[in-house]
This record gives structure tokens, sequence and C-alpha cells, in this order.
């Protein structure tokens, strides 16, 4: 059976094995899935080891998602922009090559799942980090008529704006920097949900009628979830979606099918993990 695993760290909690088991049945598709844990030392010797085994493709989450876009020899462009590689195909004749869908899940599960439209949209991403820089191009290719980075450290937000700049207009500011402007869509791109922390946004920044996105999921709201519907907004969702989408992405790269995410979603939903945080 053709082989294929999720290598990160730590990995215990992650849900991919289950979702590409799903995908896997109902597209009728003989594959295994597993979750490798790997030393953070040793990604490329796993990486290698699995190759050596027959592996057909890996899934790559932290804290190798750049050590995977160093290492393999072909990129597709949306993973050279994102600078990371959260998907590798491994071919027969022994090359890799790497893919970040990342983003695509995110869009699709805002546009898709969530009716949410990005065109003409004032969008704030809260967060300038690999997980802002791998979702930047699709949302901005989706044309919003604003697009903000606001950072803790305002420097990475504005240094992330102007690299991306080519793509449409982004402006950046630090998260106390907000006056009386306010968005349609606020998307949480930090590591705070990890620790149960809201970056600390100043002023009313969720318009009326707005939107939140954490890209963090929890069998639990997270906190920036809790955050969005104290604040009126119309949907306050976690990344369970974005997650389930990018895996189909990457399901579709390895298979040439696309699965259905409806049931996955809804099966994790229904189903207590544990309440961990992860973002994979
Ligand atoms: P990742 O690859 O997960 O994005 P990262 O590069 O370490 O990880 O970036 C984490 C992001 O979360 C950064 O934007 C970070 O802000 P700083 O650049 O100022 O460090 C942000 N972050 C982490 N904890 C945060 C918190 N408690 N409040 C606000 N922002 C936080």
């Amino acid at each position: 059976m053709d082989r294929y695993a999720v290598v990160g760290n730590p990995i215990a909690h992650s849900l991919s094995p289950r979702i590409h088991q799903v995908f896997a049945q109902q597209t009728a598709q003989a594959l295994t899935y597993e979750a490798i844990l790997v030393p953070v030392n040793s990604f490329t010797c796993a990486v290698d080891a699995f190759k050596a085994k027959g592996g057909k493709g890996l899934n790559i989450t932290l804290p190798f998602k750049r050590e995977a876009w160093e290492l393999v020899v072909q990129r597709t462009p949306r993973a050279e922009r994102a600078r990371a590689v959260n998907t590798i195909v491994m071919h027969e004749d022994g090359r890799l090559t790497g893919d970040n869908t990342d983003g695509a899940g995110l869009l699709r599960d805002l546009t898709l799942n969530h009716s949410i439209t990005i065109e003409g949209c004032d969008i704030l991403m809260l967060g300038a980090g690999g997980a802002a820089r791998g979702v930047l191009e699709p949302l901005l290719e989706a044309q919003p008529a604003r697009f903000v980075i606001a950072n803790r450290t305002g420097g990475r937000a504005q240094a992330l704006a102007e690299e991306f700049a080519d793509l449409g207009a982004v402006n950046s500011c630090g998260l106390d920097e907000f006056g009386a402007e306010q968005f349609d869509l606020i998307i949480n791109a930090t590591a705070a949900s990890v620790g149960g922390e809201v970056p600390m946004i100043s002023g009313n920044v969720l318009r009326p009628g707005g939107c939140c996105y954490d890209m963090f999921y929890s069998h639990r709201p997270t906190a920036f979830v809790r955050w969005g519907v104290e604040r009126g907004a119309a949907k306050s969702l976690d990344g369970l979606g974005m997650l389930a989408e990018q895996a189909a992405e990457s399901f579709a790269l390895w298979r040439g099918v696309r699965p259905e995410t409806t049931e996955i979603i809804g099966r994790l939903r229904n189903n207590n993990d544990g309440g961990r945080i992860c973002s994979r």
C-alpha cells in the first residue's frame, strides 16, 4: 500500500491521520497515513528514511515547514512565496517536490464552507510569522478592498507587508495603533491561541456584521473565537475547516482525486479530542 505520513514535533495530537483515513475510505484509495515524531535536528534523516521505505508523500508541520522548503528540489509558486512547505510529493525517480496548501485551505474554508466573500472586504490579519506568511498570497489574490497586517512587533508586520506589496495594497501596524478603523474580517495568525491568549488590540476594530477567524483549532472555542463572539461577530470561526481543507488539497495532489470535507469536519467537531490546541 502507498505510504504517507505527517512529520512534526510535537505530533501526538495531530488530527491528520484521522482526516486522511476518512479521505482514503471516501475516495476508495488504498493507502496508509501515519504520524511520525521527528527530533528537532533530524528532519532530513526522517525524510530520507521515509523515502527509503517507499513513502509517496509527507505532510510537514511545526517546526519543520521551513526546513522542508529548503530540502525540496522543486517548489510550487505558492510554496516559493510562503517560504514554507507543508506537503511533499515523493516521485518514483527520488525527486521531492514541495507545495504549501495552507493558504488554499484557509480560502476554501472561508469562501466555500462559510460563504465569506473576500473580494471587496476589509481584512485585518493579526500576526506576521510563518502562519501569516503562508496564507497571504491567496488572500491578496482574492482582491480584498483593504488589507492590514498588525503584529505585536510592528517591524515584522512592515517587512511582511513590503514583501507582498506586489500582490495588492498591504498596510501594516502594531497591535496598539488602531484608531477608529474597522474591518469586515479579522484573521488571527498569531501563536497567542496556543497559550489561551488573545492579541491585545487597541480600539473597536470589528465592524458590525464582521467575522472573526482563528487559524488555530481546539475542541473548545479558542480565546480568539470567544473574543469575536463577545464583540458580536456575525461568525466567529476556528481553524478546523482550514485544517480539513488543506489536508484535502494535499490528498488531491498525491492521489489526483479531491475528497469532500463536510463529513470529516462534522466528525471532528462532534468528537472530543481532549481539547488540545493544534494547527494541523
Ligand atoms: P508561526 O510560524 O506560528 O507564525 P512565529 O514565526 O513564531 O510562529 O510567529 C508567531 C506570531 O504570533 C508572531 O506574529 C508573534 O508576534 P511577534 O512577532 O511580536 O513575536 C505572534 N504572537 C505570539 N504570541 C503572541 C501574543 N501573546 N500576543 C500577540 N502576538 C503573539
